[in-house]
């Protein structure tokens, strides 16, 4: 067992056995190599560094009651990596590799998995980057596909605590038709200057209209929107520029198992004052609850500071039992890694 404080893990790189590599040269994937160097080298001209040929996933494994090792929804990552890839004219990976690529590393580094109770988790990056010299602009001739891994720590170690966002209308994040749908690091290298003014300025995270009106909510920055309506309805907006978030898909599903209606539909960013309850949704945290919105000189309060909306919290309780082996995984979310 490494000696790691699991108590004190935060999100963040740490070292770990290795990770796992793929090369992508004439037309074909290599077999796997285990990588321990954390450190990657490629030709200067790569077209990664160059026209940001590159993508990503974040995904998570967690230990379970049992003593099993899950990994939460991976086919919905691999399909999600697909498209990401065919929208950036790289070879996409195939779901099959994706998930046995997952499988491996995880067996490789099956003593980073944070035991049960811990609130730990193993997070899973896989990477797909451009390698090969490509000096004019065009697809690159080499690729590499990597999956990374690292223990993370429960992000919230006494409840749900609700934060405050903030709208900056002076930038937007993805727009109409262009790259928002899909995960590619532009994505985040056009929020990251937004991103640090809030952070700055007191606001945690950062809340996107659409670009083209500036009308209607699209998403924060690394997560969806998500609003319960005073009468009880689960509302996601509907839009072409932001993620499909794996985590939104599932507690879209839990909230209709729980009898909720649900709606994916534009938001007008009137309609945030009528919302019983607000929260950001994503792997790395589920479920954010937001009691407070900012743009200019508008504040919307939608509940008090330390006030975690019961259906927010029975979401949470809900997705977090099933990935940790407490609730049964009626949907079969939890693909199992036999170590
Ligand atoms: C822009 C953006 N939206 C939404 C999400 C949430 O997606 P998921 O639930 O698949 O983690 C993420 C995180 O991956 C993100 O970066």
């Amino acid at each position: 067992m490494p000696n790691i404080d699991w108590s004190k893990l935060g999100f963040g790189f740490s070292d770990v056995n290795c990770h796992i590599r793929y090369t992508w040269k004439d037309g074909a994937w290599s077999a796997p190599e285990f990588v321990k160097d954390p450190y990657i080298t490629m030709h200067i001209g790569a077209s990664c560094l160059h026209y940001g040929q590159e993508c990503f996933e974040g995904m998570k494994a967690f230990r379970q009651q049992d003593g099993k090792i899950v990994i939460f929804r991976p086919e919905e990552n691999a399909k999600r990596m697909y498209r990401t890839a065919v929208r950036c004219v790289m070879p996409p990976v195939p779901e099959e590799m994706f998930i046995d690529a997952a499988e491996q590393v995880i067996r490789a580094n099956a003593e980073y998995v944070p035991p049960y109770g811990t609130g730990g988790s193993l997070y899973l990056r896989p990477l797909l980057i451009g390698t090969g010299p490509q000096i004019g602009v065009a697809p690159a001739k080499e690729y590499t596909f990597m999956i990374m891994v690292m223990p993370v720590g429960a992000y919230y170690k006494g409840g749900l605590k609700p934060v405050r966002a903030v709208i900056l209308d002076d930038w937007d994040r993805a727009a109409p038709h262009g790259m928002g749908d899909v995960k590619v690091g532009g994505n985040y290298a056009a929020s990251l200057f937004a991103h640090e003014k809030a952070k700055r300025d007191g606001w945690p995270v950062e809340l996107y209209l659409d670009a083209k009106s500036h009308k209607f909510v699209e998403e924060f920055s690394t997560s969806n929107f998500l609003g319960i309506t005073k009468d009880g309805k689960y509302v996601t907006p509907d839009s072409c520029s932001v993620l499909p978030s794996v985590t939104n898909l599932s507690l879209r599903e839990v909230a209709a198992d729980l009898g909720m209606p649900v709606e994916r539909r534009q938001i007008p960013y009137e309609e945030i004052r009528e919302f019983a309850a607000v929260a950001a949704l994503g792997t790395a945290v589920v479920i954010t609850p937001v009691w407070e919105i900012t743009r200019g000189c508008e504040v919307v309060k939608i509940s008090d500071e330390t006030e975690v909306h019961p259906t927010l919290l029975k979401l949470y309780q809900t997705v977090q039992g099933i990935q940790y082996g407490e609730l049964p995984d009626t949907h079969g979310w939890c693909h199992e890694v036999k170590v």
